[in-house]
């Protein structure tokens, strides 16, 4: 068989209903982009998508784009690690609007976990300019979307998890994928694919593909033969789930050491879900936090003394010290992102915004900080929350950014922006009008003072001419009187003599 394009392209998903298994992603995700479509946009400009590799993640976006005629603008990683890379391409195509016939555009930042925590912070404070700006739907995907840089994007988007691909799924759509390249093909061959790549769909189907065409079938003893498993991290959510459900010691160990979280990232993870997984039985709960708060104390130490070998106690802790402590079956709990990092980055904001805005009122209103905290702050709060139309003119007014808008107006801050627009706009056309009448009334004083300069000059010509005029005449009136003898007695006199 001669080598072929990647089954991987050829088979990609050409409509949102050929992606299998991710009905709840689409569900979050469709009304978002209906929403973008009907010209009325939703409050998250942003969308992440996260979840393991190779479970269709950028295959729904490109099946979005093809099905609702949207223009797909794609930025990997790599580019968009400069801050102006991202302002120079990403801007321009998240704000202006797409050439017909395409009806709209989906800008997609792909992998945004490639980006570093420390070394490209310009690059997320630029995808948060982005998502502020926005004017077209942005789309972010993700392995892991949990590092801790990633953490004000992931508070300003609208998230989409997207699960691993089970076998019942999965085998009926890989063996039409063998029926569409008329390849003999082993159903327990593909089971056994797919549990060694566990449920990425992606290395499932290049697998298949790398089999087929070296040896034309896809049979399970060649499967076993060629086919190596690899390594993978489990996401927070999963490690939760083979962590509440673990039977044995190793499986729990194993869940708490098979993420690429940090280990107090690991913690909170676990401890914000304890109570909510173990709430309903007291003995339980009492178990469960009582390993918790030893492997805090082992952390602690590790922590103090830098005691490496007290790792594995910590992880045992934190793994079958929790797993094992539940003595009754308990059903899955609504598992949470752990409150106390949302919490305090939310105020570590807020109080940002209110710094920014003190410095502002103190600036332009000549008052000290402390005064406009305490006395400004509150009083535009309460006319933001009471009379956004008044307060849309001060925010104008004072130039508040938007951010301080959100701040001041709470639930009415989309009324607010809402009015200002429209108060820009009325302004605008006001500008225009005046710009326009003043430009006339300048040309009408211009021509009105070319008409009196024109007046002046002939005026200062006749006066000219009047005076050659007079000067002629007395010259003649001069001769004349010669001519007649105008002279003297005495000169008659002295003529005659
Ligand atoms: N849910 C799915 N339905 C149909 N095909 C899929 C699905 N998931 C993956 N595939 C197949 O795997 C290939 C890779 O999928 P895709 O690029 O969407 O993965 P991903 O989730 O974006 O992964 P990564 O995180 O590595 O970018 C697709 O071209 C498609 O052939
Ligand atoms: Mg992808």
């Amino acid at each position: 068989m001669k080598k072929s394009i990647p089954w991987i392209i050829k088979y990609r998903p050409k409509r949102v209903e050929d992606v299998v298994n991710q009905e709840k992603a689409k569900e979050l995700l469709i009304p978002w982009i209906k929403k973008w479509l009907s010209g009325n946009p939703p409050e998250k400009k942003g969308a992440l998508l996260w979840g393991p590799p190779g479970v269709g993640k950028t295959s729904l976006v490109e099946a979005i784009c093809n099905e609702y005629n949207l223009e797909k603008i794609e930025l990997n990683a790599s580019d968009f690690r400069r801050k102006k890379d991202i302002e120079r391409i990403a801007l321009v195509a998240a704000t202006k609007r797409p050439l017909p016939p395409k009806k709209g555009r989906i800008v997609l930042l792909d992998e945004v976990d490639g980006l570093s925590p420390r070394g490209d912070e310009g690059a997320i404070s630029a995808i948060l300019e982005l998502l502020e700006k926005a004017r077209n739907p942005i789309i972010m995907t993700a392995n892991d979307p949990w590092g801790q840089h990633l953490r004000p994007i992931r508070e300003r988007v609208l998230m989409v998890e997207f699960k691993r691909i089970p076998k019942t799924k999965a085998l009926p759509y890989l063996m039409k994928i063998c029926e569409s390249e008329g390849i003999y093909c082993e159903k327990q061959a593909l089971a056994y694919i797919w549990e060694k790549n566990k449920g990425d769909l992606r290395a499932c189907i290049n697998d298949m593909q790398a089999i087929a065409e070296a040896y034309g079938k896809i049979t399970l003893d060649l499967a076993k033969a060629l086919v190596v498993e690899r390594d993978r991290t489990l996401t927070p959510w999963e490690m939760l789930q083979h962590l509440f459900y673990a039977k044995y010691f190793w499986q729990a160990k194993k869940a708490v050491t098979s993420t690429d979280l940090d280990y107090d990232t690991l913690f909170l993870w676990i401890a914000e879900n304890v109570p909510k997984q173990y709430g309903d039985d007291p003995e339980d709960l009492w178990r469960a936090m009582e390993a918790l708060s030893r492997a805090d104390v082992y952390y602690g130490r590790i922590k103090r003394r830098m005691n490496w070998s007290l790792l594995p106690y910590y992880f045992e802790m934190l793994g079958p010290g929790v797993a094992l402590a539940k003595e009754k079956y308990h059903k899955r709990a609504r598992w949470s992102y752990p409150e106390k990092i949302t919490l305090l980055a939310k105020t570590k904001e807020q109080r940002r915004i209110r710094e920014e805005l003190a410095t502002l009122l103190s600036l332009t209103q000549h008052v000290s900080k402390s005064y406009a905290k305490a006395e400004i702050i509150p009083l535009l709060k309460f006319i933001a929350q009471h009379n956004p139309q008044y307060f849309a003119r001060l925010a104008l007014g004072l130039r508040l950014t938007d951010e301080m808008i959100k701040f001041l107006a709470g639930k009415e801050y989309r009324t607010v922006i809402r009015i200002k627009e429209k108060l820009l706009k009325e302004m605008e056309e006001e500008a225009k009008i005046r710009a326009a009448r003043e430009a006339k009334e300048y040309l009408e004083r211009k021509a009105l003072e070319v008409v009196e300069e024109e007046k002046v000059e002939k005026w200062e010509e006749k006066k000219e001419e009047k005076a050659e005029k007079v000067e002629k005449r007395e010259k003649k009136e001069r001769k004349r009187e010669e001519r007649r003898g105008g002279l003297t007695l005495l000169d008659f006199l002295n003529k005659k003599k």
